[in-house]
């Protein structure tokens, strides 16, 4: 189900690492990489710093063919919620997407499909693209469960009111939880099939939204396993944790997603 003009992704999630001086190098070594001024609208290379560095991200990066974003945002809109970020907040430091969703907060952070929906809309309400995280754990994967905990993650999200008059800036990353931080990655065609299945979800709501829906993949991808990965058919790009705080191999799996054709 390839689209002539989907979107391609490689997104880097520092998750809680990094200091002043370490996000400083990262950006130092990042911020050179080109995307040509004809593919900026269809290929996009985007990081998500700590909150705190979010803005220092935001300086450095700014006027490089970077983008940047929030690993979560706060289901509320502002006021008295100790410890929360708002989307508002998000966007005055120039953020365009946002994590929701990602397994790590559903697993310790108690984060629910509900929650999730409140999530997306309050990002989308700012004008912040959410970038949708579903995935299954080892035992559903074993039990062969992996369809129907993905439809679990999605269907209810997609449904709500709230959230599906604004499906088509929606993106989904599928992580397999297994994958995440393991070193095993999922079989490309695992991956492309599940792809497939976001895929066809989309479409029992329009033909147009599954055609043009970014879905990427995220588990355990690194410089040397970017090109199977890529070569899928309903693969738009990666959601990378690890190997995006080193920064040659972020570029190498940048330049991956570079090397691939426009269209297709
Ligand atoms: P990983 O993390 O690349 O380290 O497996 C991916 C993620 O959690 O988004």
């Amino acid at each position: 189900m390839n689209h002539p003009k989907r979107e391609k992704f490689v997104m880097g999630n520092w998750k809680m690492n990094g200091s002043q001086e370490t996000i400083h190098a990262l950006l130092t070594h990042i911020k050179s990489i080109l995307i040509p001024n004809n593919e900026r609208q269809q290929k996009h290379i985007v990081v998500f710093p700590a909150f705190v560095h979010l803005a220092k991200t935001a300086w450095m990066l700014r006027q490089t063919c970077l983008e940047w974003g929030g690993q979560n945002v706060s289901a509320y809109e502002r006021g008295a919620y100790t410890g929360e970020i708002s989307a508002e907040m998000l966007k005055d430091v120039d953020c365009r997407y946002v994590l929701v969703g990602h397994s790590e907060r559903r697993q310790y952070f108690n984060e629910t499909n509900s929650i999730i929906a409140r999530k997306i809309f309050a990002s989308v309400k700012a004008g912040i693209r959410p970038v949708l995280c579903v995935g299954e754990t080892r035992e559903d994967y074993e039990a062969k469960k992996t369809k129907e905990k993905v439809w679990a993650q999605l269907d209810p999200v997609l449904k709500c009111e709230n959230v599906y008059p604004f499906l088509s800036s929606l993106m989904i990353a599928y992580e397999p939880v297994w994958a995440i931080g393991s070193g095993l990655t999922a079989s490309p065609q695992h991956a492309q099939d599940v792809h497939k299945f976001i895929r066809e979800i989309f479409a029992d709501i329009s033909d147009s939204l599954a055609g043009q829906i970014p879905i990427i993949y995220g588990g355990s991808v690194t410089a040397k396993n970017i090109a199977q990965i890529f070569a899928m058919p309903d693969i738009d790009g990666c959601l990378v944790g690890g190997a995006s705080l080193r920064g040659e191999e972020f570029q190498a799996i940048c330049h991956a997603m570079l090397a691939e054709p426009l269209y297709g």
